[in-house]
């Protein structure tokens, strides 16, 4: 896919499509959960379509209507033994999720991905699951896909995360719920919530207390209704591109705005973007609202520390953010990119020196010098759709073409990414 050489100005309107991470979730609990869950604002991204097709795969009635999606379940002790192999795709989120939920289930079941699922690390999961008494097979002593679980009655468990990651710890508080006994969760530092947020959302007690979380084992899930908000994640691609092109001024509406997700916003505050954000009133648990961002003059900043989990999703895009900044960006502590869809060190490093950038990897991030002209040339997006929806936007501001090898994989989160572009992109 080509992208034109000519340097574009943004302007317009742009709905936010549903969250990820809140999507899968509003899945799993509906098919968790004895009765019918309704979801509206559902993200229908290559990703989220791999959970509903492993739920339906385990008994649980899913139907899809456009964004809305209605999930009715006899509840997780009455799932169907799957008789097909579970593909979870290019889905981690899915894969780890679907881990701590088996395992403490009474369902065998056999779980497999894509290729960048069998690279990406398991034994994380399946560790503290064994501690429980999970029993899990896997490549390599358990730590690789294709994975098999017995599912079997586990007890809950007091664990220091050793990583900060948010799949893991919504993977043992998933098998907690189920568990006997009360499950305490330390982490390594605070990283997104939406499985507390939605937990409290079916009914369920889980209370953080000194920034530990402390979790019942044994309760039931109600069944309720779900409005999933739009994916920072995604919109990041469009406030970067705000703030970087030249005369550009957009509106992004329905951007959920979870504190533990807004680090690209504390970012582009930094570096002098000219943004304004406004929360929504809501009675939920996921807070949203609408976010409208102008180009300006970007300096370098240094991130890391306890910002790097609340905005490790966005590291990509605040890369190539960080070519237009004058002076030097430092990423640091984010060591976990490499072990993403992708090694993201090495894939956006690679990719942003081909177009030119002044970038280097570190053992932990990237340094970045800028700003620069970034030139033409081919982005490779290495199956992963955060590195080809960077390379998107990089076109914006080259001053030859960018293509794209393989823009399909973008589907995976926003699946009309390109349509939204074309419709903000005024030359
Ligand atoms: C996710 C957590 C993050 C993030 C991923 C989605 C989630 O991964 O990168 O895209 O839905 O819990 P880690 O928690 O492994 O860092």
């Amino acid at each position: 896919m080509i992208q034109s050489s000519k340097k574009a100005s943004l302007k317009g309107i742009i709905t936010i499509p549903g969250d990820k991470s809140i999507s899968h979730r509003s899945i799993m609990f509906g098919a968790m959960a004895k009765g019918k869950t309704t979801v509206d604002g559902f993200l229908l991204g290559d990703d989220c379509l791999s959970t509903i097709s492993c739920f339906q795969k385990l008994g649980v009635k899913i139907d899809v209507n456009g964004n809305q999606v209605s999930i009715e379940s006899d509840g997780i002790k009455n799932w169907n033994e799957p008789q097909d192999i579970l593909n979870t795709g290019n889905s981690g989120t899915t894969t780890r999720l679907l881990l701590g939920i088996l395992a403490a289930s009474p369902i065998y079941a056999v779980m497999i991905g894509d290729d960048s699922i069998a690279k990406r690390p398991m034994k994380r999961v399946i560790d503290p699951l064994r501690q429980m008494g999970a029993q899990i097979l896997g490549r390599s002593g358990g730590q690789y896909t294709p994975l098999a679980v017995q599912g079997t009655t586990l007890q809950g468990i007091t664990y220091q995360m050793p990583v900060a990651s948010a799949q893991v710890k919504s993977a043992i508080l998933l098998a907690g719920l189920n568990s006997e006994g009360t499950t305490i969760v330390t982490e390594l530092e605070p990283t997104r919530d939406h499985t507390e947020r939605m937990m409290r959302q079916f009914g369920v007690q889980v209370e953080t207390i000194d920034g530990d979380i402390h979790l019942r084992g044994g309760q039931q899930l109600v069944s309720t209704h779900i409005d999933v908000p739009g994916d920072i994640s995604s919109a990041a691609f469009f406030l970067v591109a705000g703030a970087i092109t030249d005369n550009s001024d957009i509106m992004l509406k329905n951007v959920g705005l979870n504190p533990t997700r807004t680090g690209i916003i504390d970012v582009l505050s930094q570096m002098g973007a000219n943004l304004k954000v406004e929360e929504s009133i809501t009675n939920g648990e996921e807070p949203f609202g609408n976010i409208r961002i102008k180009s300006s003059e970007l300096k370098g900043i240094e991130i890391g520390g306890e910002l790097i989990p609340r905005l490790i999703d966005e590291l990509p895009i605040i890369a190539l953010l960080a070519t237009q900044a004058s002076g030097t960006t430092v990423i640091r502590d984010a060591a976990e990119l490499k072990v993403k869809e992708t090694d993201r060190i090495t894939a956006v490093v690679n990719e942003l020196k081909k177009l030119g950038a002044n970038i280097e990897a570190t053992d932990d991030g990237m340094i970045i010098k800028g700003p620069i002209q970034l030139n033409g040339g081919t982005v490779t997006s290495y199956g992963d759709h955060r590195i080809g929806m960077m390379g998107a936007i990089a076109s914006l501001i080259a001053s030859e073409p960018v293509e794209i090898d393989d823009p399909s994989c973008i589907s995976v989160s926003y699946p009309n990414f390109f349509e939204h572009l074309k419709n903000v992109k005024t030359t």
